[in-house]
């Protein structure tokens, strides 16, 4: 029975503001923060590690003062060296990058925590989870892409459950959260958090409704309740 837990955490909901309304994302942000979201995720997307280009440091810092909740910044961008320190300016609380976003993960993760942030480590869906193995002392968050990186509303890969199991195997009792990205409403939700996961990412099925109230009832789907 999942019921909103996995083990000892309670499930924490994300929504993915990429799917949100860009030409009132400040109200967007507000409107999730009411409706109970624990992270507001961002994504940020370069037009060169993945085929796509939305949002920079300048709209985060804009977005800042609408909300207090954790700003959980997904940086798709490589090299990403360059653009941590003004994510980290903008107000990011988490910040995460892909694996292969740089030649070496452990000086980036390294310059993030230098910057008082929580770092996170995304796998795509073709990168094993030893992609991490080395580095777990240096991460507060590992982010499982179950879809490849890009765009919204794309179909959940199925393989994504097994490779959790298989995270949370490496990751033993650290302390460090399992979130996942991408084609979850609240089946595949349910599959992932019994598989290990306890953050939710979530874009089309948050906002598909386009009406505030609906928020809501969207995220208590997710977590089960
Ligand atoms: C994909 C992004 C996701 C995406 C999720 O590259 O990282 O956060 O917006 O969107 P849905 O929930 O629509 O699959
Ligand atoms: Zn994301």
């Amino acid at each position: 029975m999942v019921s909103g837990m996995a083990a000892d955490r309670p499930i924490k909901i994300a929504p993915s503001i990429l799917s949100a309304d860009f030409a009132r994302l400040g109200e967007e942000v507000r409107a999730i923060d009411e409706a109970g979201c624990d992270y507001v995720h961002i994504d940020v997307m370069d037009g060169h590690f993945v085929p796509n280009i939305t949002i920079g440091p300048g709209v985060v810092k804009a977005l800042r003062p609408h909300s207090a909740k954790t700003f959980d910044t997904h940086l798709m961008v490589a090299p990403v060296d360059p653009f941590i320190a003004a994510f980290a300016d903008a107000g990011s609380d988490i910040i995460t990058v892909h694996a292969e976003a740089g030649p070496h993960l452990d000086r980036t993760l390294q310059l993030i925590r230098g910057l008082g942030k929580r770092a996170g480590v995304s796998l795509n869906p073709g990168t094993p989870v030893d992609a991490v193995a080395w580095v777990l002392d240096k991460i507060d968050l590992i982010l499982v892409m179950s879809v490849n990186p890009g765009f919204g509303g794309q179909s959940f890969i199925e393989s994504t459950p097994e490779k959790i199991r298989r995270l949370k195997s490496l990751v033993g009792d650290r302390d460090i959260e399992i979130e996942v990205d991408g084609g979850i409403e609240p089946g595949t939700a349910r599959q992932v958090v019994e598989a290990g996961a306890t953050v939710l990412v979530a874009g089309t099925s948050v906002f598909k409704s386009k009406t505030r109230p609906e928020y809501g009832a969207a995220m208590a789907a997710l977590r089960g309740l």
